[in-house]
């Protein structure tokens, strides 16, 4: 038995518990099993939510960036640019549906694209950039979209593992999801909105890419039977949309819950002397030679801390830490491990043999810690007791 699981899906209450089990009843009752009504309201809740005219359910956070990608007719010949440290969907998308992912660095800020290496991944083939708004932070809109519409680029906002998160955006506070031309979110159970099952949402505010989206979602027949376009099955489970929908409502709740977590480790850690924050500007060296680890630095007015992610000096310091939470029963993962530019099965891309140096630092040093929202105070006391005890040893450990 874990003492403290990185995630733990079933801590819900008896009467949430029952509320479900009452929406499955009406569910299996209404015989309405493939969209419907409770699709439709669901992605009204969350247009509203994200702050987006549309939305569209579909069947995974995967589909949604495939689907977004054959609805802005992406494909053979075309460059797509997105970063290396990412979740694998966002690159594999692209390179199924034809077109190259180029992959671009990230910043160890706030891990997510490096703006200021944007433009030297550009070409004429460029069609589009994939922005993830990684571990539930977004990533720099304000500098990224100028450079969008000065090449004439598409952008989708990856926001499998951010919704609700806010970002400053020309001067406003903005949701995650409603800047690109579409924004994709993931309801894999993981996810800050989880379903019980596979599941995702595009958004977009652009009435034609809805239609078109919408259409593709089935197969692109319109009207039905008759096909201008190909589409694919890429529809949300109603099932899924009705247990969704009672947890959109305490979203909010449990995103609170995973910040006050954060605030949490962070007086703790910080309190032991083995921890420092990260900063705008803290570099790769400065990081390699400390004896600390570094804790999330928020660059955004809202992370949803779907994960939150510590990053120690070496990959040895690391990995021995990841083993000895292990040893004391304490859930903890590495995203990722692998940056994509590395990955075996897109090694005939030329960026293969580049190196993307904060990608492959952060993917060497960084660790991810129990964050949900039912996570106890108790368990909180017992990580950082443990991550405590275990660095002291760790230092000695040569790099
Ligand atoms: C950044 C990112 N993109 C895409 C996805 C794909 O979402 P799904 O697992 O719902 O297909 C995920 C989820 O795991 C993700 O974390």
């Amino acid at each position: 038995m874990t003492r403290v699981p990185l995630l733990d899906l079933t801590r819900f209450s008896v009467d949430e518990e029952q509320e479900y089990i009452e929406k499955f009843r009406s569910f299996i009752r209404s015989g309405q099993y493939i969209l419907g009504p409770e699709v439709e309201k669901l992605e009204e809740e969350c247009a509203t939510y994200c702050e987006t005219k549309y939305s569209l359910g579909v069947s995974s956070g995967t589909d949604a960036l495939l689907l977004a990608l054959m609805a802005l007719g992406i494909g053979d010949g075309d460059e797509v640019i997105c970063p290396s440290y990412t979740f694998f969907a966002t690159a594999g998308c692209i390179w199924r549906s034809g077109a190259k992912p180029v992959f671009v660095d990230s910043c160890l800020s706030d891990y997510n694209i490096d703006c200021n290496k944007l433009e030297n991944a550009i070409t004429e083939r460029t069609k589009a950039i994939i922005p993830v708004h990684l571990f539930g932070q977004c990533a720099d809109m304000d500098r990224l979209m100028p450079i969008a519409e000065k090449h004439n680029l598409y952008v989708i906002e990856d926001a499998a593992q951010a919704i609700g998160a806010e970002m400053h955006y020309q001067g406003e506070i903005r949701k995650a999801g409603g800047i690109g031309h579409f924004g994709c979110f993931s309801f894999f159970p993981t996810k800050n909105l989880g379903g019980f099952g596979d599941g995702g949402l595009i958004s977009t505010n652009d009435l034609e890419l809805y239609n078109r989206a919408k259409i593709m979602r089935v197969h692109g027949g319109e009207p039905k039977y008759y096909h201008q376009v190909v589409g694919g099955n890429f529809r949300l489970d109603p099932l899924q949309a009705t247990l969704l929908r009672p947890r959109l409502k305490k979203i909010d709740t449990w995103t609170k819950a995973r910040q006050e977590n954060a605030e949490f480790y962070r007086k703790l850690l910080l309190k032991t002397g083995i921890a420092e924050m990260l900063e705008p500007n803290t570099t790769s060296e400065e990081i390699q030679k400390s004896q600390s680890i570094y804790l999330p630095l928020e660059t955004q007015p809202r992370h949803i801390y779907n994960q939150f992610t510590l990053l120690l000096p070496n990959k040895a310091w690391r990995d021995a830490l990841r083993q000895k939470l292990a040893e004391a029963q304490i859930g903890c993962e590495i995203y990722y491990p692998v940056p994509l530019h590395k990955q075996e099965c897109f090694a005939s891309l030329a960026s293969s043999s580049t190196s993307l140096p904060m990608a492959e630092f952060a993917a060497d040093r960084s660790c991810a810690i129990p964050i949900f929202p039912d996570l106890r105070e108790e368990e909180i006391l017992y990580v950082v007791e443990n991550i405590k005890n275990a660095f002291s040893g760790i230092k000695s450990i040569g790099q």
